[in-house]
């Protein structure tokens, strides 16, 4: 499973590429609205920092809106991604998208169905919402796995992100279900890295190493 990060402050993205870790960055209306600044500036920024993938939202919701919004976006740079939300005409708009070579991103998929009708339409990922789920009481995971099957059992090429991410748990599980890439918080990033026993295990060493006076 590769790793995203899902955010649009130009600090974190940085910090995490630094890492040696980050195949991409995913965007949405939310986020960008966060860090209050020009949404095709910090795309140009993002991109000279990240050369995978880096999803860009379209806001219209007609389909031959979003094409043009999309085809605006997609002129920033080659690895800008449509990010369609997953609606009848975003679907239609992704069937446009793949004729004209744009990737795309379909998000906020909440069921299997959904997931097989946008990869149908020629999706390049799609971005089922785990913690969304989880919260109205739903099991995000259960999602991430029947896509998983339904892709695999029926050669199906688009990836799969699992989105909405909460916590490393989600990011574990994400991983063991099939997911092809997790798209997580700077938040829960930093949390993967860390862990009790590595701290105590690194405090030790150093003493001990003290005592040899070397
Ligand atoms: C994914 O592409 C979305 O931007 C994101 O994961 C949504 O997460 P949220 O449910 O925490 O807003």
């Amino acid at each position: 499973m590769k790793f995203f990060i899902d955010s649009a402050n130009l600090d974190e993205i940085k910090e995490a590429h630094a890492l040696g870790i980050l195949a991409g960055v995913t965007t949405n209306p939310t986020l960008v609205a966060k860090e209050g600044v020009d949404f095709h500036t910090r795309l140009k920024e993002i991109c000279a920092v990240v050369k995978g993938s880096v999803s860009a939202e379209v806001v219209s919701e007609k389909a031959e809106d979003m094409i043009a919004e999309g085809e605006e976006l997609a002129r920033i740079a080659p690895q800008i991604t449509i990010k369609v939300p997953m609606t009848a005409e975003g679907l239609k708009a992704v069937h446009a998208f793949q004729e004209k070579g744009i990737k795309t991103n379909v998000t906020l998929i909440f069921s299997a169905n959904q997931a097989l009708l946008a990869a149908r339409a020629g999706a390049t990922y799609v971005s089922p919402f785990l913690g969304r789920l989880d919260d109205i009481g739903h099991d995000g995971m259960e999602l991430i796995s029947d896509i998983a099957e339904i892709f695999s059992l029926h050669d199906i090429q688009t990836e799969i992100i699992a989105a909405s991410i909460r916590h490393p748990q989600h990011v574990r599980e994400a991983a063991l279900r099939g997911a092809h890439i997790a798209t997580i918080p700077f938040k829960v990033l930093k949390q993967l890295i860390q862990h009790p026993l590595t701290d105590i295990g690194i405090e030790k060493f150093l003493r001990d190493w003290e005592k040899t006076q070397q």
